[in-house]
């Protein structure tokens, strides 16, 4: 008995593209979310935790872990299981805790300066 496929490719998987991750070329399929792109290639490891430093990779693959965390073309903190992989792309995996920026570092002062 054959059943009919629960998922389906979306247009473009098959051709595969150019990307980097922590400064490695990898080539990858597109059409499918970052997440699902390096783990296509073997990348097991996405982020440390910011207390211990575990090794953390996706699990729910629809946005609601968080446990996918990597850095893209700069930005931290991109759930890499909502982005669509695209040619070029500079992954980074994030390690530990991120900085505040500047901005949102000198809003935590309180009414009364402290
Ligand atoms: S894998 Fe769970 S939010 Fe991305």
């Amino acid at each position: 008995m054959t059943s009919k496929p629960l998922f389906r490719a979306l247009p473009g998987a098959d051709a595969l593209i150019d990307i980097s991750f922590n400064d490695g070329p990898l080539r990858v399929p597109g059409g499918r979310s970052v997440a699902a792109a390096l783990l296509a290639a073997g990348i097991d490891r996405f982020r440390a935790t910011p207390v211990s430093g575990a090794p953390r990779a996706p699990y729910c693959m629809m946005g609601a872990c968080f446990e996918c965390l990597v850095e893209i073309d700069g930005v931290p903190s991109r759930q890499s299981c909502m982005v669509t992989v695209r040619d070029g792309m500079r992954i980074r995996s994030q390690e530990g805790a991120r900085d505040l920026p500047p901005v949102a570092a000198a809003s935590l002062e309180n009414a009364h300066g402290r």
